[in-house]
């Protein structure tokens, strides 16, 4: 597991290892846009502040990859990932 903290939201959520960043955001009862939940439609795009992130999509171009993240797959190496949610 890992936490996500929401800056906007000001929200910190542990996401559990069987789910994903945006199946935890809903289970929380935020809005969340996506469609192919599987790293390759673009979407889920969202804003990334700070954090190390696995990322696991087939989208982001590699100059993106330190401001983005494709919340539908893509999860923390460690620690906690700070987004602009
Ligand atoms: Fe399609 Fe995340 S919902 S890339």
């Amino acid at each position: 597991p890992f936490e996500v903290e929401l800056k906007k939201t000001g929200k910190t959520l542990t996401v559990p290892d069987d789910r994903s960043i945006l199946e935890t955001l809903r289970d929380a009862g935020l809005q969340t846009s996506s469609s192919c939940e599987s790293g390759t439609c673009g979407t889920c795009k969202t804003r990334l502040l700070s954090g190390d992130v696995d990322h696991r999509d087939m989208v982001l171009m590699d100059e993106e990859k330190d401001d983005y993240i494709m919340i539908c797959v893509s999860r923390a190496k460690s620690g906690r990932l700070v987004l602009d949610l």
